[in-house]
């Protein structure tokens, strides 16, 4: 069993192959790669040393820190609203209640940024920067991270109960959803292959286990019949929905395209993962990348930046908040 610190190793190899191969035209914007240059030049080397600490502590917070990126980005743009606190928070949508993880090493992260450099960095450039390295800190690819973004004033509940997808969806649906924040079908399917880490809980995917008219089938593809059964184990009817297991049962901490050779075997985990199946499009997609680790590298890269553009609230707009969970 390989432990993180090799797959650090692992992952600057990678991130030394993707400069090389150049990322293709960064998404035109209002962010940029130097914001903080004069004013707080260690920034990312401090986001960078507390993602490993934290993750040297639990692997996982590396997924966990990813899908707080996104879940910000989705819900009035990337503005740090998935981190404030109070019961009209986005904490309480359904996508994140008792599943949305990670805010106490946010917060740990940000007091680090504000020791070095008081009231500079925004918890949204945080967020951004804190999910790249943890992709990258788990053998993903590296990428300039845009920055220039304030953080927003309010929560939006309905926003996160509507916006984010849900995987009982179908792929029409969570593209459209992805369509209405300016991004493509390329991009759910590079995107999704962030499932390549992390976590899901049994009532996420548990209605695909015991349905006697269905048992893991779904358009495309049945589930494999060993998986069907070790889930069937872990997450019984009644049973505790909240147990865990693998998104990518073949390597949960390792960021790698097992993600898409697991569509291909039946054994993706969620029905919006199957999904993917669905259409001839996606499903090139996934072929793709299944047997092209470069071009999901650079195309996970490549979506993970325009994803991180999505509305950037910026000055005069928005605020630098000093304690991510509330405003100033
Ligand atoms: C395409 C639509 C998507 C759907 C329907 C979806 C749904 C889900 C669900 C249901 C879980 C399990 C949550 C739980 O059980 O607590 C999950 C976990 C996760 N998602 Fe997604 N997701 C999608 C896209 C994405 C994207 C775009 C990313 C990031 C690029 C992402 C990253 C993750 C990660 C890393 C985890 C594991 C989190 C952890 O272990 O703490 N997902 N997702
Ligand atoms: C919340 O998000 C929705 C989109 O889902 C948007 O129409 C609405 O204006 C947002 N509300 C606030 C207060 O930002
Ligand atoms: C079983 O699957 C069918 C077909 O997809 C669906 O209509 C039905 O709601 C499912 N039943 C349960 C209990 O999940
Ligand atoms: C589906 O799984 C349930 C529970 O294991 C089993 O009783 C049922 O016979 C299965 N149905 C089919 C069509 O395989
Ligand atoms: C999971 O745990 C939370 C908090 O303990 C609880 O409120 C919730 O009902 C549980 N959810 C499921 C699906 O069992
Ligand atoms: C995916 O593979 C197909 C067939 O090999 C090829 O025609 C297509 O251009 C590839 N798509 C991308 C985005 O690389």
């Amino acid at each position: 069993m390989r432990n993180w610190t090799s797959f650090g190793g692992q992952a600057l190899l990678v991130s030394l192959l993707i400069l090389c191969l150049g990322i293709p035209d960064v998404v035109k914007s209002q962010l940029s790669t130097d914001v903080y240059d004069a004013t707080c030049p260690n920034v990312f080397q401090i986001v960078r040393k507390e993602v490993k600490k934290a993750l040297r502590s639990e692997m996982r917070m590396a997924a966990s820190l990813l899908r707080l990126h996104f879940h910000d980005c989705f819900v009035n743009g990337c503005d740090g609203s998935v981190l404030l606190d109070g019961s009209d928070g986005e904490k309480f949508a359904l996508p994140n209640l008792n599943s949305a993880r990670g805010f106490d090493v946010v917060d740990t992260i940000k007091s680090a940024v504000e020791s070095a450099c008081p009231k500079t960095v925004s918890c949204a450039d945080i967020l951004a920067i804190a999910a790249r390295d943890a992709v990258l800190l788990s053998g993903g690819p590296f990428w300039k991270v845009l920055l220039g973004r304030k953080d927003g004033l309010v929560a939006n509940q309905t926003g996160a109960n509507n916006g984010l997808p849900s995987p009982f969806e179908s792929l029409d649906q969570i593209t459209a959803k992805f369509a209405a924040v300016g991004l493509d079908l390329t991009d759910v399917v590079a995107l999704s292959g962030g499932h390549t880490i992390g976590l899901a809980k049994c009532a996420t995917f548990n209605t695909r286990l015991f349905n006697s008219s269905t048992n893991g089938t779904t358009d495309k593809s049945s589930m494999d019949a060993d998986m069907l059964t070790d889930l069937q184990n872990l997450c019984p009817q009644n049973g505790d929905g909240n147990k865990t297991t693998a998104l990518d049962r073949n390597s949960r901490d390792l960021f790698d395209t097992h993600y898409f050779t697991n569509l291909l075997n039946n054994k993706g985990l969620l029905l919006s993962d199957t999904s993917l199946l669905s259409s001839d499009a996606a499903e090139t997609l996934v072929e793709n990348y299944s047997t092209n680790p470069t071009l999901f590298f650079k195309d996970f890269a490549k979506s993970m930046i325009k994803m991180g553009n999505i509305s950037p609230l910026i000055a005069p707009n928005g605020e630098i908040r000093t304690n991510c969970r509330v405003v100033n």
